[in-house]
């Protein structure tokens, strides 16, 4: 090393790195746990009555004052709430987002922490488990399910475009039902059909009888691989294909295709891991791979495999439309010839 590299070394500080990658996933995996206890201790809930001090929270929650002094510091660094002469108070965010993040975390709790114990055996079995949809846990599934539909149902009515003359909508695999509902809201001559297992009958009747929706959104139990489907104007196809094989998914569009009107419409929602979302959208799309290759032994798509599927069945005019506000996710709508 010359005197000169040597001085220039010591004058001129290195250029800065970005953080590395492992660091930010360790914090995040600490910080998620510490959300995790904070939203199941009512926290959250309790911050968006009024400002408290620590001394407070742990008396409403039985968590020991130090304890809870020490997670509500960590809770404002990671900007979910902020300090202010010794209160704390719900970020802007917190309180935004604070009944749709609730629905969602026992879901992706039980996920990460549960459900992926068995990751790294069945990543080296190469085979992931049939589902019995979420071990039976229908509540906490659905309300994963809606707490995913809240982030972007705005978005995907804004994009979809639907015929004016459209009568019925078939919602296949619809579980909760709230898309259906959102769809008939803003088509006002439309009627919906949520098909989908018996299992969720309850969930989706008392959805819709809570939107007041029951003369135009109805719930049909069935197999949608097995059992006849509704004729239908428009069909959804939100967040199915990831739990089913290729042949699964060639076949259910071949099952759609017939279904749907001459001039319908088929929009399929889902992940997918691809560059073209940006790297949070991709990194989504990837780890919702692995994710449903531990439930179902199965793993998201490409958008191309689907054009390709509906392509092959006899859908034309297919087009790719990103959902920004859910990265990683995307609509692919097509058109059955008129
Ligand atoms: C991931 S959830 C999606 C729910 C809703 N479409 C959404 O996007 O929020 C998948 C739904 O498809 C249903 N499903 C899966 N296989 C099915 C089948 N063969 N017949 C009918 N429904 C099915 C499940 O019961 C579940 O409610």
């Amino acid at each position: 090393m010359t005197l000169l590299s040597q001085l220039r070394d010591r004058l001129v500080p290195p250029p800065m790195r970005p953080v590395p990658a492992f660091m930010t996933d360790f914090l995040s995996a600490w910080g998620f746990r510490a959300v995790c206890i904070a939203f199941r201790n009512g926290i959250f809930d309790s911050l968006n009555v009024s400002p408290k001090t620590p001394a407070v929270l742990a008396e409403e929650t039985g968590i020991h004052p130090g304890g809870m002094a020490l997670l509500l510091d960590a809770l404002n660094c990671l900007g979910y709430v902020r300090e202010q002469h010794g209160r704390y108070e719900n970020t802007a965010m917190t309180s935004r987002l604070r009944e749709t993040v609730k629905l969602g975390v026992p879901y992706f709790e039980k996920i990460v922490f549960r459900d992926w114990e068995h990751l790294e055996s069945q990543l080296r079995d190469g085979r992931g488990v049939r589902p019995v949809w979420f071990g039976g846990d229908w509540k906490i599934f659905q309300n994963g399910m809606v707490s995913l539909a809240q982030m972007n149902i705005d978005e995907v009515l804004r994009r979809v475009k639907i015929n004016r003359s459209a009568r019925r909508l078939l919602d296949l695999g619809g579980g909760h039902g709230l898309y259906s509902i959102a769809f008939c809201r803003r088509y006002r001559r439309l009627g919906a059909v949520v098909f989908d297992v018996p299992q969720v009958e309850k969930i989706v009747t008392t959805t819709v009888a809570e939107h007041g929706m029951q003369d135009r959104v109805k719930f049909r139990a069935g197999d949608f691989f097995t059992d006849e489907l509704d004729p239908a104007d428009v069909v959804l196809l939100f967040n199915i294909i990831h739990s089913k094989s290729e042949a699964e998914n060639l076949e259910l569009m071949r099952r759609v295709y017939e279904t749907v009107e001459p001039g319908g419409t088929v929009v399929l929602l889902d992940q997918f891991p691809s560059p073209k979302l940006g790297k949070v959208g991709y990194t989504y799309g990837s780890l919702m791979a692995l994710s449903m290759f531990s439930a179902a032994g199965q793993r998201t798509y490409q958008g191309d495999e689907v054009r390709n599927w509906f392509t092959k069945v006899g859908l034309t005019d297919t087009r790719f439309v990103p959902i920004r506000s859910a990265p990683g996710n995307a609509l692919v709508i097509a058109r059955k010839r008129g």
